[in-house]
C-alpha cells in the first residue's frame, strides 16, 4: 500500500530479528556453561547480549524521541547503587511505584542523568540511610513524578535558590563542579516541556522533588 513500509523494513523488523539473534546467543550461552570450564565465557556471553540489548534498545528510544520510563529508572537505581556500594555510603534502598507503561519525551541519557542527580542528592542527605521512593503517574494529562527521601529535607530560606547553577550547601575539594545537580535536572526537564518544584514532605520529615511533563 502507499506510504505503508513493509514490516521486515521498519525499525521495528529489525529489533524483532536482532531480539532472536541475541535470545540464539544466550541459548547457546547457558548451554556451554553446562561445562564447569566455560561458566566464566559464558557469563561474558550474556553481558554482552545485554549490553547489545541495552544498544539497541537506546537506538530506538533515540529515534522515537521518547523513552520508557521503568528503563530509565533501573539504569538509574543500578547506577546509583554503584556509586553508593564504592563510598561508606549509609544503607540506601528504592521502592518504586509506577503506572505501567509511562514513556517520557526526550533522550534515555538525559532522563538518567535527571534521576541519578536526584537520587544521589536523596542519598546524601539521608545520613542514616533510609528509603527513596518514586512515584509515577498519568496526571492532568500527563505524568507525575515524585521523589521523595528521609533525610532532614530541605531548609525554607534555601529552597528558592536549589535549582541555580552553582547553589550548595556541600563542602567539596572540587567546587567548580559543585551545585550543577538540580541545574540539570530543571535543564533536561523544561527542555523537554515540563516543570520540576522542590518541597519538605507533607507525610513526614524529608524533601520531595516533584516533575510534571507531557507524556512522551
Ligand atoms: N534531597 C535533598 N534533601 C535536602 N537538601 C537537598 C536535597 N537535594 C538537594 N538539596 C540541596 O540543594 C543543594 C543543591 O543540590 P545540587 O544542585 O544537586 O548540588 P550539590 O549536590 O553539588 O550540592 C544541595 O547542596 C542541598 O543543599
Ligand atoms: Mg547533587
Amino acid at each position: 500500500m502507499d506510504g505503508e513500509r513493509r514490516a521486515d523494513l521498519t525499525l521495528e523488523g529489525l529489533v524483532h530479528d536482532l531480539n532472536n539473534v541475541f535470545e540464539t546467543i544466550s541459548e547457546a550461552a547457558d548451554l556451554i556453561a553446562g561445562d564447569s570450564r566455560s561458566k566464566k565465557l559464558a557469563n561474558s556471553i550474556h553481558r554482552s547480549v545485554a549490553r547489545g540489548e541495552r544498544i539497541v534498545e537506546s537506538f530506538v528510544e533515540t529515534a522515537r524521541g521518547s523513552v520508557e520510563l521503568a528503563g530509565v529508572l533501573s539504569c538509574a537505581t543500578e547506577f546509583a547503587r554503584d556509586f553508593l556500594s564504592t563510598g561508606r555510603s549509609p544503607e540506601v534502598e528504592f521502592d518504586l511505584q509506577l503506572e505501567p507503561g509511562l514513556r517520557l519525551k526526550g533522550l534515555p541519557g538525559a532522563w538518567e542523568r535527571v534521576f541519578v542527580n536526584l537520587f544521589l542528592n536523596a542519598a546524601q542527605a539521608m545520613k542514616q540511610g533510609g528509603t527513596i521512593q518514586v512515584r509515577a503517574r498519568l496526571a492532568g494529562g500527563g505524568v507525575e513524578i515524585v521523589v521523595a527521601d528521609q533525610g532532614p529535607g530541605i531548609p525554607p530560606e534555601i529552597l528558592p535558590e536549589i535549582f541555580k547553577p552553582h547553589f550548595s550547601t556541600k563542602s567539596s575539594r572540587r567546587s567548580a563542579f559543585k551545585g550543577l545537580g538540580l541545574h540539570i535536572v530543571e535543564s533536561v526537564v523544561s527542555q523537554n516541556g515540563g516543570a520540576v518544584a522542590a518541597a519538605n514532605r507533607p507525610d513526614a520529615a524529608g524533601a520531595e522533588f516533584t516533575i510534571r511533563l507531557p507524556e512522551g
